[in-house]
């Protein structure tokens, strides 16, 4: 079983998707192992988008990010990172696929409504910067 890391972002939360989002995922079959509703700090967008410091977006994207409350969940399941990965659909929401979370819901490459682990490196990383393991529910 692998795990990913999920959050619902400002523009998902603002606009009444946190349950829609979940939904899509519980019906899939993946398991919520942690969740919770928290408002990024600016260090701590800064460590998550930290593979992104050197892009020209990477600014508007911590300001995005920090710009209201977010939903932070991990997931688990069989090859959870691509399977959730296809389920969010491709990084701008004008060309990501009908069904697809992004495909569904967002027209920007920006305000996008999910953002979802690439790669257990990433989500070692990504989980360390939002959750502590004692936030983590035992298996079930
Ligand atoms: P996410 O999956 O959270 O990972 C990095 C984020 O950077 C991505 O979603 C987008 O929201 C954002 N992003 C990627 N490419 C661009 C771009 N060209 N311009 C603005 N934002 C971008």
């Amino acid at each position: 079983m692998e795990k990913t890391l999920v959050l619902v972002k400002p523009d998902g939360v603002k606009r009444g998707l946190i349950g829609e989002v979940i939904s899509r995922f519980e019906r899939k079959g993946l398991k919520i192992r942690a969740l919770k509703m928290i408002w990024m700090t600016r260090s701590q967008a800064e460590e998550f988008y930290s593979v992104h410091r050197d892009k020209p977006f990477y600014n508007d994207l911590v300001e995005f990010i920090t710009s209201g409350p977010i939903v932070a969940m991990v997931l688990e399941g069989d090859e959870a990172i691509s399977v959730v990965r296809l389920m969010i659909g491709a990084t701008d929401g004008r060309k990501a696929a009908p069904g697809t979370i992004r495909g569904d819901f967002a027209l920007s490459i920006q305000n996008n409504i999910v953002h979802a682990s690439d790669s257990p490196e990433s989500f070692e990383r990504e989980f360390k910067v939002v959750f502590s393991e004692e936030e983590v529910v035992p298996e079930y």
